[in-house]
């Protein structure tokens, strides 16, 4: 862990304990299916390398991303185990996509003939997963195209069909119409297959939303994504598992100084000063993923504490106001997501404060800050992996 004197200016720690504890909801909401974890985009922000090998030593061996560049990035640090593209891929993805053993989603009929031609003829056949669009309205092919694409001569000849799945478009809602329609059309989809005597080793449906609310949409396999993170978006009235939000995201306190009444700070002078106030400079801003819509909306905590943001948010530094904080000093910890003594602020907050997802505030924490994995504590009291 970082200590305050050598801390870096802004940097997040991400808790692998309160990951393996949100892995265990996931386990007991779905006892019976597999694990495919999402770390797609630098698994949510936490760190796509780190959190995969953590899950590998939880006993996940399945992986999601969003792009054959994220796989190649996972496989070339050395990660082995089958790892699904889960986006929109193209042709020109698909050699390099064979080359380094990753699963493509297809999702469209005329992709079958296009992937299958990667395949090295003689080669047993490459598994694949086909999506089926069910009301997400994004990609997948229609319940009643699956069948004629399984049968084209193309699929047969070099593809072996390894999973079918859908995506849920509003599971998160208080409503259920919507879910259990899409989850009405892909059983129908599924029950088409059957019929035909095929067996489909991956079935899959659920996300977080999908795990936590819907029992019938957990098949073979499932997807959480958000949940391992710790957090949700279903409503309040929702019983949902105590999940553990595992970052914190910290900045030091570069300066301090004092502005007099009508003093003004940062861009465009959106604050100005109704009292005698201290203002403190954290050094961290939107380029880091800090959002500009946080300016006289965010919240910090310092000596447990909150103290508002004031003035515009600008690209490497945010200001706020500690006049009512006692003590304050340079080189003392701001907590921008996290816990200090009583007060919490949560990815939620943030959300809520700008107006989006906790995902959104999750993935935009930007390259250049540092992520320090706390590492896992096995039961007798050793840490591993390091990482
Ligand atoms: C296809 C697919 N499955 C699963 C997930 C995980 O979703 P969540 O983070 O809501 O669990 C995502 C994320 O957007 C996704 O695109």
């Amino acid at each position: 862990m970082y200590t305050p004197s050598q801390s870096p200016p802004t940097f997040v720690s991400v808790d692998l304990n309160a990951l393996a504890q949100n892995l265990a909801h996931v386990r007991r909401l779905a006892p019976r299916s597999e694990v495919l974890a999402v770390v797609k985009a630098n698994a949510y922000g936490h760190g796509a390398l780190e959190l995969t090998r953590t899950l590998q030593h939880l006993a996940v061996h399945r992986f999601g991303v969003a792009t054959v560049d994220e796989g190649i990035a996972l496989r070339q640090a050395g990660i082995h185990d089958p790892i699904l593209v889960m986006g929109a891929t193209v042709p020109a993805q698909f050699a390099e996509l064979v080359a380094q053993r990753l699963t493509p989603v297809l999702y469209r009929t005329d992709l079958i003939p296009a992937f299958a031609a990667h395949v090295r003829s003689g080669s047993s056949p490459y598994p694949v997963h086909v999506k089926v669009e069910t009301g997400m309205g994004r990609l997948g092919v229609s319940p009643h195209e699956v069948l004629d694409l399984l049968e084209r001569t193309e699929f047969r000849a070099a593809l072996r069909l390894e999973g079918l799945m859908t995506h849920l478009a509003d599971a998160d809602n208080r409503e259920k119409d919507h879910t259990q329609s899409q989850l009405a059309r892909f059983q129908s989809a599924l029950d088409r297959l059957q019929q035909r005597g095929l067996t489909i080793p991956l079935v899959h449906a659920a996300n977080s939303a999908g795990i936590i609310k819907y029992p019938t949409s957990l098949y073979s396999l499932v997807r959480p994504g958000i949940m391992l993170y710790g957090y949700h978006t279903l409503s309040t009235d929702t019983p949902t598992p105590e999940l553990r939000p595992i970052l914190s995201w910290k900045a030091t306190i570069a300066h301090l100084h004092s502005i007099q009444v009508g003093d003004s700070v940062s861009y465009n002078r959106t604050f100005i000063a109704a009292r005698r106030s201290k203002i403190a400079v954290l050094p961290v801003g939107y380029a880091d993923g800090y959002n500009r819509l946080l300016s006289n909306r965010g919240v910090v905590l310092i000596g447990g504490q909150r103290a508002p943001v004031v003035g515009r948010v600008c690209m490497d530094m945010t200001m706020v106001d500690v006049t009512d904080v006692p003590g304050v000093q340079i080189g003392q910890e701001a907590i921008l997501i996290g816990q200090q003594g009583q007060e919490r602020i949560t990815a939620a907050d943030l959300a809520a404060w700008q107006q989006t997802i906790p995902y959104d505030v999750l993935c935009a924490i930007g390259q250049r800050v540092p992520r320090h994995h706390l590492p896992l504590r096995s039961d007798d009291g050793t840490s591993s992996p390091k990482t």
